[in-house]
């Protein structure tokens, strides 16, 4: 198999999009914003309304929902109480966010009683997961759709009412909904997701994210490259590559056979502007190789931040927890981030009282934490999901107390660092793309850093999108303060 030369790569963009060949027609098509999608009145009389739970990736789906049920003539609301059609997009990750959307269901089931002709639609991870099993369970829900079949969704919504259930959750290889230009929901005009791959192939033992989303599969590379120039051309000017484990994205060109890789990836949407910031997430430590540590150092623009979740830092759990590394792989890992990208931030995923885990266990977890000081974590109590290979191997052992005060310990330490690592950047001048007014203040702007640290700053004559020098004066453990210094050169 050839490995495609990213020059070359880069040079076929450039004429993809000059001699408008299929795939940059197709995202040239009347590209959506939240503007033109609240524009967009409804061609069939009908409004939906969309609200999603759980990972970015459902916020990101979202937005592809959106634009498959604008294009087939239903306005968008922000306003539930006015939509003919509600849709959930529902995460399964641990019990309580499931419980979240059914204690929502009954709000909605309120409404509908005051208006019987209303529709509700549970998509994403739950609709997948308990499948028309939903439907004898919650009486208010007439649609039921997997995350493959948002393509089905306004067939689904043609056939469902009266009584009538509608129900699609096959799982695809092949879909990657690389062909849909996601109308942008809730967006600051300035940073944005883009979805590079679906599904998951690792297998996790607590994980139920490979039965909801399925087989893993990366989306065409040329049409990730044309999604972020599209963004930029519109003013964006970050875009974060999404991905379960965006290490394992190989796409194979279908007539030359060469591959993308991840590392790869990253020098052809780094390419497409120096103004454009790029991040990424989520990284497996098991598939994070030097290359796309070489590819960050390399580009300026690719921020100086990796999401490496670790999850336990006791290798006999991370063996049940099946993530086929052990904790000194792990920490050749660091080691290899420290060594090629010297300030690089680093954030983590952690799990406590994971089945058998001791005091111990738990020891360790801690340990590995002070060796690596985390810029952020996040942190939970393990919540056994059913069907998952721990449910039906291991016992749920750890009484649920132990499990809250080890939590507790974990997120205590997590906080210690994390005013550490901020306190690094005082005293010095950061460069933040500016996305927003603060919440705290109207007089103050904010945005991230490089190493993905919140600044917040007065704002002066700054504005939205823009580059601009800060230099921070104090901090907390969640965000920097500082004053600005004039606008950054960039490029
Ligand atoms: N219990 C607790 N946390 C879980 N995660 C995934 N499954 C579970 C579970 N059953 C956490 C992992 C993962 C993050 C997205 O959610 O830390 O990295
Ligand atoms: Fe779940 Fe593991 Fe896949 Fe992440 S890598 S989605 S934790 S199975």
């Amino acid at each position: 198999m050839q490995q495609l030369d990213i020059h070359t790569a880069v040079d076929r963009i450039r004429e993809d999009q000059s001699h408008n060949q299929p795939l940059a027609e197709d995202r040239q098509g009347e590209a959506l914003n939240l503007t033109d999608a609240q524009k967009a009145a409804s061609v069939n009389g009908k409004n939906f309304y969309i609200e999603s739970y759980g990972c970015q990736m459902n916020f990101s789906d979202s937005e592809i929902v959106a634009s498959i049920l604008l294009e087939s003539g239903f306005g968008l609301t922000k306003n539930y109480e006015e939509a003919d059609l509600i849709l959930l997009n529902t995460c399964s990750i641990r019990e309580k966010a499931e419980q979240r959307v059914r204690n929502r269901l009954n709000t909605f089931n309120k409404l509908k009683q005051n208006r019987p002709g209303t529709l509700v639609g549970i998509l994403g991870c739950m609709a997948e997961r308990l499948k028309s099993k939903l439907l004898d369970e919650e009486q208010i829900v007439d649609i039921v759709v997997g995350p493959d079949a948002y393509r089905t969704l306004p067939d689904l919504v043609a056939d469902a009412g009266d009584g009538q259930k509608a129900v699609n959750v096959l799982l695809s290889r092949e879909e990657t909904y690389s062909d849909i230009n996601p109308v942008r929901l809730d967006a600051n005009g300035v940073t944005s997701f883009i979805s590079i791959m679906r599904g998951c192939d690792n297998m996790c033992s607590f994980c139920v994210v490979p039965f909801t989303r399925g087989r893993e599969r990366s989306r065409n590379a040329f049409s990730i490259v044309a999604e972020a120039q599209e963004l930029f051309d519109r003013g964006y000017r970050e875009v974060t590559l999404l991905g379960q484990n965006v290490d394992s994205y190989k796409w194979k060109h279908p007539e030359t056979d060469e591959t993308v890789t991840f590392a790869q990836l990253l020098s052809m949407v780094a390419a497409v502007n120096p103004l454009l910031r790029v991040r990424f997430s989520t990284s497996h430590p098991k598939d994070m190789l030097d290359d796309v540590l070489h590819a960050m150092a390399e580009h300026e623009n690719v921020c100086n931040y990796i999401h490496l979740p670790v999850q336990s830092g006791s290798s006999r759990i991370l063996k049940k927890m099946n993530r086929t590394y052990d904790r000194e792989w792990y920490e050749g890992r660091v080691n290899a981030i420290r060594r090629i990208i010297p300030d690089c931030a680093i954030s983590s995923d952690i799990i406590t009282g994971f089945c058998s885990e001791s005091d111990e266990d738990h020891a360790e977890t801690m340990s590995l934490m002070r060796w690596v000081r985390y810029d952020m974590s996040y942190m939970f109590a393990y919540s056994e999901r059913p069907g998952t290979l721990a449910a039906r191997r291991y016992e749920d052992d750890v009484p649920e107390k132990v499990k809250k005060a080890r939590l507790q310990e974990v997120i205590a330490l997590q906080n210690e660092h994390a005013l550490a690592r901020n306190q690094q950047f005082v005293g010095k001048v950061c460069t933040v793309l500016v996305e927003k007014p603060s919440k705290r203040s109207d007089e103050d702007l904010c945005g991230r850093n490089d190493q993905n640290k919140m600044v917040i700053f007065p704002k002066e004559n700054y504005q939205i999108g823009q580059y601009v020098d800060v230099l921070i004066e104090s901090c907390s453990s969640a965000t920097l303060k500082g004053k600005a210094r004039g606008l950054a050169e960039i490029g």
